[in-house]
This record gives C-alpha cells, sequence and structure tokens, in this order.
C-alpha cells in the first residue's frame, strides 16, 4: 500500500519522537510490504519563527491532501519563551486549535493502558495498580470552551474576561455515536462524563447521550460527574472502559488517565474527523525541558503510529505488530529515563525507537 502522511516534527521533543515514530512505520513497511511517503509541514513556534504565524494555510492544504497526519508536539516553556508574548491567535497552541477545526477531527481517541511491566512506575497503590486498567478516552474536539467566543474587556474599570461554553446536539451526537462504536469494539461500557447538576451543556450533553444509546442495546452505559470522574480515576481506574466526555473535561482527565499509566509519555492518540483520515500524536507535550537531549519517551508517538495504521489504513496485523513490538521492547527491559526503574535498562530516545522496530514480526 502507499500511504502519503503530512509530517509535524513541532517544537521541543516533537522532533525526536517523531523521528523514531518514523524509523518504526518503514520497519513496518520493509516487513510488509508498504511505503509511506512523508511530506513535512511547519505548525507551532517553529512556524511562527519562520513564517510569523502558528499554522499556514498552505500548510493545511497540504495536510488536507494526505492520507494522515503525523504529528510530535507544539510549544514551548510558557514562562520562558517569546511566543508567549504574542497575541493568543498567534501563539503555538492557536495552529493546533485551527489544524483541528480546519480537518474537522471532532474526535479523540486517548487510550490509557497500564502494561504488565510497568506497573511498578504507576503512581497509585499497588492493590489498585495490580488490578490494571485499560481505558479509552474519547474526548470532543472541536467544540466547547476552546472554540467558544472568548474576549477580555474592562467593564465599569473591572477587568472581566469571558470564554463560552457552546455544544449543538449534532455535534454532541456525533461524538456520542463514535463513543458508542468504539465501546462495541471493546468492552460494551460507555461512561459519558459530564457536569449536569450545573452546566446547560451537560444537561444537553446527557440527554443526546441517552438517545444514542438506545441504537446501541448491547452497550451498558452510565452518566458521571466529571468531578467524581477525576477521583475515581484514582481510586478504582479499571472500572472504566469508554470514558466519553467533552472537549475540556477530556482534555484534564486525559492527562490524568496518562499518569497512571506510569507517564505521560506512554499516551498514544488519534483525531478523527466522519472519514479514514485522521491525526495523530502523543497527549504529552513538547517538554522543553528536556528537548534535544536524545531522552524523551518515543512509546506514545509509536503507539500513534500504530493508532493510524489500525485507524486510517484498515492494517489490523501491522499496528498489531507495532503494538507487540512495544510489549516485547518493555518485557525486555528496556526504558526510557521517565519509566525507568530498578533493574531496567535506560536507553535513549532513538535507541528505543531502533529496539522497537527491529522487533516488528
Ligand atoms: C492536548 C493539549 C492541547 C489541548 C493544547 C496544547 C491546546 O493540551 O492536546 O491535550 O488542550 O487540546
Ligand atoms: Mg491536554
Amino acid at each position: 500500500m502507499e500511504c502519503n502522511l503530512a509530517v509535524i516534527k513541532g517544537d521541543g521533543i516533537g522532533p525526536e519522537v517523531v523521528t523514531e515514530a518514523i524509523k518504526v512505520l518503514d520497519a513496518v513497511g520493509k516487513k510488509y510490504d508498504h511505503t509511506f511517503h512523508y511530506e513535512e509541514i511547519l505548525m507551532g513556534g517553529c512556524s511562527i519563527d519562520a513564517t510569523g504565524v502558528p499554522l499556514t494555510d498552505e500548510a493545511v492544504a497540504v495536510a488536507k491532501s494526505k492520507d494522515a497526519v503525523l504529528l510530535g508536539s507544539i510549544g514551548g516553556n510558557t514562562a520562558t519563551s517569546p511566543w508567549y508574548k504574542l497575541p493568543p491567535d498567534r501563539r503555538p497552541e492557536a495552529g493546533l486549535l485551527k489544524i483541528r477545526k480546519e480537518l474537522g477531527l471532532f474526535a479523540n481517541l486517548r487510550p490509557a493502558y497500564l502494561y504488565e511491566e510497568l506497573k511498578g512506575a504507576c503512581p497509585l497503590k499497588k492493590e489498585i495498580a495490580d488490578q490494571g486498567f485499560d481505558m479509552m478516552i474519547m474526548r470532543e474536539l472541536t467544540g466547547g470552551l476552546y472554540f467558544g467566543e472568548r474576549k477580555t474587556e474592562e467593564i465599569g474599570g473591572v477587568m472581566t474576561a469571558v470564554d463560552t461554553l457552546v455544544y449543538n446536539e449534532n455535534e454532541i451526537r456525533r461524538i456520542a455515536k463514535k463513543g458508542f462504536d468504539i465501546a462495541m469494539k471493546r468492552r460494551k461500557k460507555v461512561t459519558s462524563v459530564d457536569k449536569a447538576n450545573v452546566l446547560d451543556s451537560s444537561r444537553l450533553w446527557r440527554k443526546i447521550v441517552e438517545e444514542t444509546a438506545k441504537d446501541y442495546p448491547e452497550v451498558t452505559y452510565e452518566h458521571m460527574l466529571v468531578d467524581n470522574c477525576a477521583m475515581q480515576l484514582v481510586k478504582d481506574p479499571a472500572q472504566f472502559d469508554v470514558v466519553l466526555t467533552e472537549n475540556m473535561f477530556g482534555d484534564i482527565l486525559s492527562d490524568e488517565a496518562s499518569m497512571i499509566t506510569g507517564s505521560i509519555g506512554m499516551l498514544a492518540s488519534a483525531s478523527l474527523n466522519e472519514t479514514k483520515f485522521g491525526m495523530y500524536e502523543p497527549s504529552g507535550g513538547s517538554a522543553p525541558d528536556i528537548a534535544g537531549q536524545n531522552k524523551a519517551n518515543p512509546i506514545a508517538t509509536i503507539l500513534s503510529a500504530a493508532m493510524m495504521l489500525r485507524y486510517t489504513f484498515d492494517l489490523d496485523t501491522e499496528a498489531d505488530a507495532v503494538e507487540q513490538a512495544v510489549r516485547q521492547v518493555l518485557k525486555d527491559g528496556y526504558r526510557t529515563s521517565d519509566i525507568a526503574s530498578s533493574g531496567t535498562k535506560t536507553v535513549s530516545c532513538s535507541e528505543m525507537g531502533s529496539l522497537i522496530a527491529e522487533r516488528i514480526l
């Protein structure tokens, strides 16, 4: 198969981790007779430096012309980087929000899975970690608070800022359907997370999820308030299968879920539209503190590439091979420093990529 990818290396550790994902994709290509073509585009701080804006329309057009986008990470140190002196719509993150919107990537899948080998790196109590967990956070990605109108103004001499949280029923229905569809391929349970005791948008969310659930009689579903969910994630993460939620709640809960897997460097993600097109990126950030030191964990990006094989190209065997190679490398005792523990062998970002590529069978 010929696979055409736009590649956004981005900022911070982005270039390092994307290089390793490409190494693994090329190993898959060699083994299974596929060719991956890569065209690099700029987004984030590197784009600001080169073009003055975090994402050009030309870059969006290139992305749209491909089958999928592979993304590293964007942004810098928010306290010290000059990018954060720019107006909000010119900062690196604005590029990410723009590409999600332009490509219609409304469904963000963030699987959080505790590997047997990483139980020691899980910050939860041993009794909880021992039970393991395997959940899929389904985050709505192009609506809600991050896309509503916002402004800051002085009202009667008092500085006042407003952000708006808007959802219409169609936006809720399409993500709910995706959530239930994914649940059908997993353990058939959906936990829909909202704040319906306070927010109107959440009450509409609940109503539409209930309507959608009627089409999926095999799926058990429940509603959970977001504050309770944050607590349940550290108390009993094994209870979750698909966690279906709106944009900001999903942003926050997915970071929490990633942390209990041992490291944010382990969490892959896929952002999908109505077609097979997707953008694939690690859930973690650009980690400017360790950028350029060859010590980032590339596993989340490599697992994101596996999600690309599965969701965009329908190459399940190849995706399984990548996931299996990651499992094997962990079994063989190799760790990047973020997940290292006593008795394991600490390797660099590029060594980790090579070790995984060698294990593609
Ligand atoms: C994420 C990130 C982004 C988000 C930021 C960088 C805008 O935190 O992908 O989770 O909030 O969506
Ligand atoms: Mg986030």
